[in-house]
């Protein structure tokens, strides 16, 4: 069974372990990286204030175990944004991430937002084909073409269905 929770900053210890996990299994996946969450970047102030900070971050659980996350910003400008879904590669084509996604786009509806917005990695077709399916469209690169990094904008109307 899938279950999506909302955390804060008191859920830090928990979310440490998802988030350094994801940060060494998928570092593409995320704007910060691993080097920054460790040594002196961990310590508990640093969790606690990005969770304080962060509006939404949710994590799924599967069978009772947490197994995925994603954090959401906004709504600004209408638009919630996604960033950092992960889910342990274990527990993936299972529909974590889809279930994740479904409860962040609820989230936006709630706070009124009108479209949700995302950047992914051009060759990341796994996660390419979950936000088609959760009824994203491609709206082309968003890097100059000299870019190592080549990503592609992904967005969703959020009106009721
Ligand atoms: C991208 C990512 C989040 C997808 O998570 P996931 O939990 O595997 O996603 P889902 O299970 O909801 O969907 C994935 C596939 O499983 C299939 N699936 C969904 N529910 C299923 C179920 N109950 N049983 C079997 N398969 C299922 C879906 O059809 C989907 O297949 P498709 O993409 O061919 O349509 C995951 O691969 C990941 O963490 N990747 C590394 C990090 C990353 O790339 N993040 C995105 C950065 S933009």
């Amino acid at each position: 069974m899938i279950v999506v929770r909302r955390i804060g900053p008191d859920d830090w210890q928990e979310w440490r372990v998802l988030r350094l996990a994801g940060l060494a299994e998928a570092p593409y996946a995320f704007r910060s990286t691993l080097e920054e969450w460790s040594g002196t970047g961990d310590i508990e102030e640093h969790w606690r204030t990005w969770l304080d900070d962060i509006p939404l971050t949710l994590v799924a659980d599967l069978d009772g175990r947490p197994v995925g996350m994603v954090c959401v910003t906004g709504p600004d400008s209408c638009e919630i944004e996604l960033a950092a879904i992960w889910v342990a590669p274990g527990a993936r084509g299972k529909g974590v991430g889809g279930a994740l996604v479904e409860a962040a786009l609820d989230w936006g509806r709630d706070q009124g937002a009108e479209r949700a917005v995302l950047e992914v990695l051009e060759e990341n077709l796994a996660a390419i084909d979950l936000y088609r399916r959760m009824g994203f469209m491609d709206r082309g690169p968003t890097r100059a073409s000299d870019d190592p990094y080549q990503t592609r904008a992904m967005t969703r109307d959020l009106a009721p269905d």
